[in-house]
């Protein structure tokens, strides 16, 4: 994966210029669910701290999103006892979008704003707690991507991926 050290490359939500919000018009990942995100429901999610969402823009223009909340999980038996974690429910993050715009897709910007979600995952669970990351991925070729870095998917839903982030 990309040096965890680099420089962020997106801004929050509420950091868009005029010009950039406008172009969430245009954004097109090719999954609608996440085109529609951006222009329905990220100002609510992020102003109301339900999720919080950071983008990638270039010359006005929205290239790329991912999305993080908090979330609850519960591990499966063989994987809490791998981990030395109880079985009970435990805090995690959730990576609950990642869209690249088709124009920009299979040039890397997917895997870096995934380093980048990562590393802001793992400063936020050393914060206040947090055992690792998951993503619930949209179907099994995203699922495959979040699997080249390291996410390990369930035994009983392959699209349910989790990543173990660091505890100290
Ligand atoms: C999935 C997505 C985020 C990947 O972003 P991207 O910018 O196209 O991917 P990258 O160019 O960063 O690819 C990085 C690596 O992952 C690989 N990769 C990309 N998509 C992949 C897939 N579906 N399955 C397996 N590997 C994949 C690339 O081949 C590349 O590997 P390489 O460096 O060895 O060549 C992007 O294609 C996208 O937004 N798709 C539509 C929305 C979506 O499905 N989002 C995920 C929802 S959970």
């Amino acid at each position: 994966m990309t040096n965890p050290v680099q420089k962020a490359l997106t801004k929050p939500f509420d950091a868009l210029t005029a010009a950039e919000l406008e172009s969430r018009n245009i954004f097109d990942c090719g999954e609608l669910t996440l085109n529609e995100y951006l222009t329905n429901k990220m100002r609510n999610h992020h102003d109301k701290n339900i999720a919080k969402s950071y983008l990638y823009t270039e010359n006005d223009k929205i290239l790329g999103y991912y999305t993080l909340t908090p979330t609850v999980i519960e591990l499966n038996p063989d994987l809490a006892k791998k981990l030395k974690l109880p079985k009970h429910s435990l805090p995690a993050m959730l990576l609950a979008r990642l869209a690249i715009d088709k124009s920009c897709q299979g040039k890397g910007f997917g895997e870096l704003l995934l380093a980048e979600a990562v590393i802001k995952s793992a400063a936020a669970t050393k914060s206040v707690g947090g055992v690792g990351l998951v993503v619930d991925a949209l179907h099994q070729n995203a699922s495959n991507f979040y699997q080249k870095y390291g996410f390990a998917p369930s035994p009983t839903n392959p699209l349910w991926l989790f990543m173990p982030l660091p505890s100290s």
